[in-house]
């Protein structure tokens, strides 16, 4: 792990905003907080709707929320459910996470305290990444703003 990840701090951000959970449907409550190059910390729960392929799962929530408050590097990210042993984020979670810090750090836990922490890249091998799409696209029109 990074020596200069605050991950007790990250950690306690995502076991709190994990209480904020709209779970009513799978009750499965999950808290993820990431944190950003630029030393913000942002939060997010998971969301359930009850349309269920509108849910938006708790990583996602705060990788979104750090992009529309400016962030664009994410170095961290922890997850909290109450599950033994922590569960790790889902694929699409895992591609998001990929878009905004392919260097980072993922954290695993529970309110138990058990932690589990891997390089996002171990868990998302071969990862699709954005500098092919934008490659592509510069290719066509020129380099824009994006
Ligand atoms: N969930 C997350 O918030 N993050 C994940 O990485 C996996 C799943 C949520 C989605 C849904 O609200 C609940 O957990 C059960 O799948």
């Amino acid at each position: 792990m990074s020596a200069a990840i605050d991950w007790d701090a990250l950690l306690a951000a995502a076991l709190k905003v994990r209480q904020n959970a709209h779970a009513p449907y799978s009750d499965f409550q999950v808290g993820a907080a990431i944190l950003t190059d630029d030393g913000r910390i942002f939060t997010g729960c998971n969301v359930e709707i009850s349309s269920f392929s509108h849910t938006c799962c708790a990583e996602r929530v705060a990788v979104f929320k750090a992009v529309s408050e400016g962030a664009r590097r994410v170095l961290a990210c922890a997850v909290v459910t109450d599950t033994s042993p922590p569960v790790s984020p889902c694929g699409a979670c895992r591609q998001v996470l990929n878009d905004f810090g392919p260097d980072m750090t993922v954290l695993l836990s529970n309110p138990a305290g058990e932690r589990r922490s891997y390089p996002l890249s171990t868990l998302l091998p071969e990862a699709f990444l954005p500098d092919r799409v934008l490659e592509k696209i510069h290719a066509r029109y020129g380099k824009g703003t994006e």
